[in-house]
């Protein structure tokens, strides 16, 4: 199979492009590098342009008998999306339907597209099933449903076979050490944990320690980069099976709290880690897990990396060896995908 990969210089694009070309597929990677790193594209052609560009995706349509695509990219910062709207509208909303019209130019029908819980904004209910509301609470999330809903209308009228996998939390590293997760800011909890351990920022900041939950910090459901891209390679296989469109809720159906993190994080550094408690994040909810049963059922997918330990472990491997990533700025974390800052 010859899957284009937007985005795949980045975090989960270019662990998942290792895993498709370890599984046999031809992985041609498209990103205008403006959030992904060169040295992340090692299982596949890298072709620097933006979605947006017509006549790249021409080419790389007439070059390569491309089967599917995988569309990873856009930008990913909550926190951004309430400050700068039009940035998540344009390239996420907008660039992402040149991208469709593309496709259909070229006859490409199958796409798998990276959502997130994002779209259900609040929880009412835990866990979080596909059927549960979608109510986005920043432009983020909201971008990320407006292509949702441009993938739904494009499969009606234009035959597009479609997978949304909504991610919840991201992490960890390629166990072999090869790839890692490398934002600049960094605003993932798990990464800035390990980089407060590290010394690389001053502390762990801790949002909120008065939630309705067990230790009072909010909890989220983390999942291993590794199993995430096992999720798109089961999800290929679904529509190139003739699956129906339709989206996927990934995580492990169970959560951590911030405290949780950090012991992990401390058993791993052997020793204590400096923190500081603030109060709550207006936005963050208490706690986000996922109902990933309906993929585990149609896709058979089974997140094989997921324990907290492992997660820890592979980025601490990452980070640890690391000399590219930057010591973060003074950006906040971000512990959610669905609050907003
Ligand atoms: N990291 C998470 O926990 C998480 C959770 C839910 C959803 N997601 C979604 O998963 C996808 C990947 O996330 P990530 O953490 O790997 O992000 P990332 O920023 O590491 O990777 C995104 C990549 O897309 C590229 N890109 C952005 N706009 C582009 C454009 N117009 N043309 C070409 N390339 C472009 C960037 O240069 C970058 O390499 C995103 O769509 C994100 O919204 C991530």
């Amino acid at each position: 199979m010859h899957v284009l990969i937007t985005g795949g210089a980045g975090y989960i694009g270019s662990h998942t492009a290792k895993i498709l070309s370890r599984a046999g597929s031809r992985a041609i990677v498209l990103d205008n590098l403006k959030r992904g790193h060169r040295d992340a594209v090692r299982w596949g052609p890298l072709v620097e342009a933006d979605i947006a560009d017509r006549s790249a995706l021409k080419e790389i349509f007439e070059k390569y008998p491309i089967d599917a695509v995988i569309h990873f990219a856009a930008f990913a910062y909550v926190g951004e999306s309430m400050q700068a709207p039009e940035l998540y509208f344009q390239n996420n909303v907008v660039n992402s339907l040149s991208l469709l019209e593309s496709m259909r130019a070229a006859g490409v029908r199958k796409i798998v597209f990276s959502s997130s819980c994002a779209t259900y904004g609040y929880p009412t209910e835990i866990p979080i099933r596909e059927e549960h509301a979608q109510q986005p609470v920043n432009p983020y999330g909201e971008s990320k449903l407006m292509v949702e809903r441009l993938l739904h209308w494009y499969g009606q009228i234009h035959g597009l076979a479609w997978v949304a996998l909504r991610y919840f939390n991201a992490a960890g590293a390629d166990p072999d050490g090869e790839l890692g997760e490398n934002h600049d800011p960094e605003t993932h909890l798990i990464p800035r944990t390990i980089l407060a351990a590290l010394g690389r920022v001053p502390c762990l900041q801790i949002f909120g320690t008065d939630y309705d939950t067990p230790d009072g910090t909010a909890i989220r459901d983390y999942l291993h980069v590794t199993d995430l891209g096992e999720a798109h390679l089961a999800a290929l296989k679904y529509l190139d099976s003739g699956g129906a469109s339709t989206p996927f809720n990934l995580g492990t159906g169970s959560g951590h709290s911030v405290r949780e993190v950090a012991a992990a994080v401390e058993r791993v550094a052997g020793r204590d880690l400096p923190y500081e408690e603030l109060p709550r994040r207006s936005g963050d909810p208490a706690s986000l897990i996922a109902d990933a049963s309906k993929a585990r059922r149609v896709l058979e997918w089974i997140p094989r990396h997921s324990s907290l330990d492992e997660i820890v472990r592979t980025s601490w491997n990452w980070l640890a060896k690391s000399a590219q990533v930057p010591a973060a700025s003074g950006a906040d974390q971000d512990t959610k995908e669905a609050g907003s800052e």
